[in-house]
């Protein structure tokens, strides 16, 4: 979950939790105790950690952020994986209904 701290993060992770998926919250430092505390299993802090360069592979990404690309996001899922973004921009629409 990138942007895990955010409006629509927030009700994300906790979806997600309620859903049973070990989530991982992507957030800033001073936020990283809220997105555990409200589930998150993993928490990666952005101004520390690329999240999309670590050895970790999801099966679901929601960008509530946009900062990264299409090819980035696709190094970080799994082969079945799918991605979606909260965010309509142009460069992003191809994620919201990225086959799996
Ligand atoms: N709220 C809605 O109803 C709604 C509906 C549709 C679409 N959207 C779109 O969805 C997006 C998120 O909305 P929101 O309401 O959740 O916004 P928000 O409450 O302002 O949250 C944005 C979050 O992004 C995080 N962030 C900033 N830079 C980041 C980075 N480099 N990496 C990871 N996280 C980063 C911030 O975390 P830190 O504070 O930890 O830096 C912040 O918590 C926006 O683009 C908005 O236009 C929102």
């Amino acid at each position: 979950m990138n942007g895990a701290a955010g409006g629509v993060g927030t009700f994300a992770v906790q979806i997600a939790k309620s859903f049973g998926a070990n989530v991982t919250g992507v957030c800033s430092t001073r936020n990283v105790d809220l997105v555990r505390s409200i589930g998150a299993d993993q928490v990666i802090d952005y101004t520390q950690q690329d999240c999309t360069k670590g050895g970790q592979r999801y099966d679901i990404v929601l960008d509530c952020v946009g900062n990264h690309s299409f090819s980035e996001w696709r190094r970080v899922l799994n082969p079945k994986g799918s991605s979606s973004a909260s965010e309509h921009r142009p460069t992003f629409r191809c994620l919201d209904f990225w086959p799996v």
